[in-house]
């Protein structure tokens, strides 16, 4: 492969906390490195369109603590057509851009991908994402800041259930997955969580409730993953309404604040160390590779793995969360 010059770095997808401490630590990996680094805005869009800004060290300077991303980011449909693939290989040549680091979820992984197989412009990508939902990697930037996020309120919401006696129904971001569902779950003690990942759970929601009621259990927090088959916290808690008319029901969707705010020491540290980790992948002529941790150290997982295979919440974790709520 020819020697590496210049790089790119973009976020793209859903703005995840601890971004910045990646793009830092992409930019001061490359400049130690003697590379030059192009700070592309707006994800894959900014490709296609030639955002391009030169990033120095002291452009990334103050914001491993900042939540959001410097470079902005969008969710392209355009670089998802082969025209506009075409366009943002063609900037990137202009610009003499010879490597790209992607930072963002499966869809921005997805899309270096297509890139990569059509193009020989190498890229190597790093998880972030509030989700945790991606294969390769047991976490994604943003995971940890977000379950503080939703710990703190759901906390605050269980003054009010215990004040009142209400039965509350919570729910929490994930896409399609019940990473921040189940462990936001286990660690404000909640009552039930309802995921993805498993089927048929409101008959067992309706038992517990029907037996709280008996013993006179006073409040309960319901923690329901967004893409759970019930449908939201919404319908579960219609259906639930119907049959325990004598349970005072609230539901709270916790919504976007769980993607903001300040990350976390533990998303700063994941994100300096995957953004470094990642200009070395590309030194060492590693391509179409995503960074990741597994069991605690800095792993390499293919595109191509990390696209097709999924991750699950584990469910023997999920049991345990019953078994301490009871
Ligand atoms: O992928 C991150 C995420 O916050 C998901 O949890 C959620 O389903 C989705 O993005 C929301 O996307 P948007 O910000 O486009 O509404």
């Amino acid at each position: 492969m020819a020697k590496i010059k210049k790089i790119g770095v973009l976020t793209s997808g859903g703005d995840a906390p601890g971004m910045n401490a990646a793009i830092r630590g992409v930019t001061r990996t490359a400049i130690y490195n003697r590379l030059k680094v192009i700070g592309i805005r707006h994800g894959y869009e900014g490709m296609i369109h030639g955002l391009f800004k030169e990033l120095k060290a002291h452009n990334v300077s103050d914001i491993i603590q900042k939540g959001g991303t410097i470079l902005k980011t969008a969710r392209s449909k355009a670089f998802r057509t082969v025209e506009g693939r075409k366009q943002a290989y063609e900037h990137l040549k202009r610009e003499g851009i010879d490597a790209v680091v992607v930072i963002g979820g499966d869809g921005t992984i997805m899309g270096a991908r297509k890139f990569s197989e059509e193009y020989d412009i190498p890229f190597v990508g790093i998880p972030g994402t509030i989700d945790n939902d991606i294969y390769g990697t047991d976490y994604t930037i943003g995971y940890d800041t977000a379950l503080n996020t939703v710990v703190e309120a759901i906390d605050k919401i269980r003054d009010t259930a215990s004040s009142h006696n209400r039965l509350f129904f919570v729910e929490v971001m994930g896409a399609d997955a019940g990473f921040i569902a189940y462990r936001s779950g286990i660690a404000t003690g909640a009552e039930a969580i309802l995921v993805p990942e498993m089927k048929g759970q409101v008959v067992g929601l309706k038992d517990y409730l029907e037996k709280g009621f008996k013993r006179k259990k006073a409040s309960n927090i319901i923690i329901v993953a967004e893409g759970d088959e019930s449908g939201g916290a919404f319908a579960i808690a219609k259906k639930v309404k119907n049959d325990f008319k004598d349970y005072d029901v609230r539901v709270s969707v916790l919504g976007h604040i769980q993607r903001g705010g300040t990350p976390s020491a533990y998303d700063r540290v994941t994100g300096s160390l995957f953004g470094h980790a990642a200009v070395e992948a590309l030194l060492d002529d590693q391509k179409s590779v995503m960074i990741g941790y597994t069991d605690g150290e800095i792993s390499h997982c293919t595109f191509n793995k990390a696209i097709k295979l999924q991750k699950h919440v584990d469910l023997e974790k999920l049991e345990i969360a019953e078994i301490l709520s009871v």
